[in-house]
């Protein structure tokens, strides 16, 4: 975030009420109702917890235990119950009035759509889980999910959780080393992918990455390849290893029992980036994130069988995962996907989906709407969208200015907004308005959800004074918390509850974000304290982006920092140093850029590349990003610069920029 952003984040005093017309009709319809709500949870969490699994779930078998928390930072949730997230998302609806609902609402990009009913979906959803089977997948097996914005990627996830297979979607936009480097990781057995997707007016062959990504037996893990037949350009099939899901999908029964799962058996693996070394598998189970993806989504969107609910997400992130597909079916809602993004050609197109499928929830992110500010509120003012009822945003800090346009122009004043603060590894989200009971101010994102012990804290774990800057921690265990990460559990242990030593036995989980809680104790979300950069919404580890760089045969040295961007929130810029025998160009940065772009894949690609004869370092040779960043940002240097080998470099840095 801009200075000027924290400025106004930091005087913000503007307090919009719940509207009495909306508050009336919500599940939780009063301030008193959350805070009854929240003291009863905070007072028994794992009472709460197990009664709303009992009201809310369908459970196969009963568990034992709703938290085991006697290994921490290791918890077990609901432990011994039997349960399949499929079937609480399909099975359990057909026997109601919403078996012919749409619970998939889909538009493609070049116009062409597609709505499936709970019934449709479900016969969908077990015609693939049988031809996984048939495939020789069997539960406990990972299966990666690279696919465009269409219902197959909805239908895959949920085809995989019926038969206990563990999924790991890795997005549309990685570049087959990124693939191939997923693939490897969770040692995937076998990949569901499309002939191609729509991205911005052209086909991303994506099964051809595939082919690319395990080009000379790159990943021997991967047997099979099944391919969903979407942009229909030829597409090379290996014969025994590649199949077509459509032809495989005429022969294949409706029919497919879901499987009774533990309680924690594994649901997927999504990589995330940290501050250090290669991605990380973010290890969700089955039980406690069904509740939790369920619960959220009930309360914060307020979901009436009546919604039509649109998250604009990508399946490949974990806000696809649990609100776009999980928690939405788990409620019966009717979900809608799109495959398009707004884009200089069609600005509009968000407000035609919401326009055509009078859509009443709408859940973004602060970089879309900080895009359509730019483009101007003409072209939303021409379309009708008096069905939007909630709004929502996530992934960022949302700066108070891009949050009144969005109420004023969306949500014409009318439509509380949630501003919501999760992560990957939280599963569900954390901090957030109830629309109905809580107050909102912008660019905060008020308050904990029931259950969700929240604190600001310094590093020995103390809370630290109202309106005071801190780390942002969560002080006790909750159902969608991720398990481990996968393979590396002594990783999850130091990046996660480690950085703060346990209180007397109490683990406090780090969330690597830093906070502040105002004088009415609610939250206002800073920004990540490592070494993480959020380009519009997107993690990015800074080491992965160096370590791209430096596979560059010109590049000696990498150092990558973030740098406030109006419209992305943070660009990308990297300083580098150059091997003796290459010289700066311009033609260098664009072919570097390129090169990120195909190491990792568009999202990386930096903003802006700067040339140096040296990086600056402390003495142990440790490059210090902080001042970096500040020369990124065309800010002095403050601070203590004592630890810095050559000061030399600062002055020289400064000039070349
Ligand atoms: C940031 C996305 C402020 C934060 C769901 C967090 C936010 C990271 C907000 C997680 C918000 C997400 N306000 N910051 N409402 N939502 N963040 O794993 O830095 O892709 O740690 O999960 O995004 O990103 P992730």
């Amino acid at each position: 975030m801009s200075d000027t952003t924290i400025e106004s984040i930091l005087h913000e005093q503007r307090l919009f009420q719940p509207a009495p017309e909306f508050s009336q009709g919500a599940t939780v319809n009063s301030l008193a109702a959350y805070e009854e709500l929240y003291a009863k949870a905070a007072a028994d969490p794992a009472a709460f917890w197990g009664e709303l699994a009992q009201q809310e779930l369908h459970w196969f078998k009963p568990w034992k235990q709703v938290l085991d928390w006697s290994n921490p930072p290791f918890a077990k949730w609901f432990d011994g119950g039997k349960i399949n997230i499929s079937y609480n998302c399909l099975d359990r609806h057909l026997t109601t009035d919403r078996r012919n609902k749409p619970a998939l609402v889909w538009e493609g990009e070049p116009g062409d759509s597609r709505t499936l009913t709970y019934f449709e979906l479900h016969q969908e959803v077990c015609q693939m889980a049988n031809t996984l089977l048939k495939l020789g997948v069997v539960k406990g097996d990972r299966v990666a999910i690279y696919m465009p914005m269409i219902p197959e990627a909805a239908t895959a996830m949920l085809a995989c959780a019926r038969i206990g297979a563990v999924h790991t979607v890795i997005f549309g936009g990685f570049s087959a080393e990124a693939v191939r480097d997923r693939l490897n990781a969770g040692e995937v057995k076998l990949v569901i992918t499309a002939d191609g997707g729509w991205r911005k007016d052209a086909i991303v062959p994506l099964k051809l990455q595939v082919d690319n990504a395990i080009a000379d037996s790159a990943c021997p893990s991967v047997a099979k390849i099944l391919v969903v037949q979407r942009t229909k350009q030829e597409t090379a099939m290996v014969a025994n290893r590649d199949h077509w899901w459509h032809e495989e999908q005429a022969t294949a029964s409706t029919d497919c029992p879901a499987a009774e799962l533990d309680a924690e058996d594994l649901l997927f693996i999504l990589y995330t980036s940290g501050s250090t070394g290669k991605p990380k598998g973010v290890v969700h189970t089955t039980g406690g994130y069904n509740l939790y993806t369920h619960m959220t989504t009930k309360w914060i969107f307020d979901i009436k069988d009546s919604d039509v609910y649109w998250c604009t997400a990508d399946v490949g992130w974990i806000t696809g995962h649990s609100y776009i597909v999980y928690g939405p079916l788990s409620n019966g809602a009717t979900t809608v996907m799109y495959e398009g993004a707004p884009r200089p050609s069609n600005p509009g197109c968000f407000w035609d989906v919401i326009e055509k499928y009078k859509v009443t929830i709408f859940y973004t992110a602060p970089t879309a709407i900080r895009t359509f500010i730019k483009m101007g509120e003409e072209i939303p003012n021409t379309r009708d969208m008096s069905s939007l009822r909630l709004l929502g945003t996530v992934g960022e800090p949302i700066n108070p200015e891009a949050w009144m346009w969005y109420h004023r122009v969306i949500g014409k004043e009318r439509c509380p907004i949630v501003d919501t603060w999760w992560q990957t590894e939280t599963g569900g989200i954390m901090i957030t308005p109830l629309p109905g009971a809580i107050a909102t101010k912008p660019g905060s994102a008020t308050r904990p959800f029931p259950g969700i012990i929240a604190d600001v804290v310094d590093l020995d774990g103390q809370p630290v004074p109202r309106n005071t800057g801190g780390y942002l921690v969560v002080r006790h265990p909750w159902p969608g918390m991720m398990r481990t990460v996968y393979g590396e559990p002594d990783r999850f242990c130091t990046t996660y509850w480690e950085h703060i030593a346990p209180i007397d036995g109490k683990y406090l989980y780090f969330a690597g974000d830093g906070a502040r809680q105002d004088e009415d104790g609610y939250f206002w979300v800073m920004g990540r304290i490592d070494d993480v950069i959020n380009v519009s919404g997107h993690r990015l580890g800074t080491m992965e982006v160096e370590s791209a760089l430096v596979s560059h045969p010109a590049v000696a040295e990498a150092a990558v920092v973030g740098k406030p961007d109006d419209l992305k929130g943070e660009e990308i810029v990297a300083f580098i140093t150059l091997e003796h025998t290459f010289t700066a160009s311009d033609a260098l940065i664009k072919e570097l850029k390129q090169h990120v772009g195909k190491e990792i894949g568009a999202i990386a690609r930096p903003g802006d590349i700067r040339f140096t004869d040296s990086l600056p370092k402390t003495r142990s040779g440790k490059i210090m990003r902080r001042l970096l960043r500040t020369i990124a940002a065309g800010e002095e240097i403050t601070g203590d610069t004592s630890t810095l080998e050559d000061r030399s470099v600062l002055d020289r840095l400064r000039q070349d920029t």
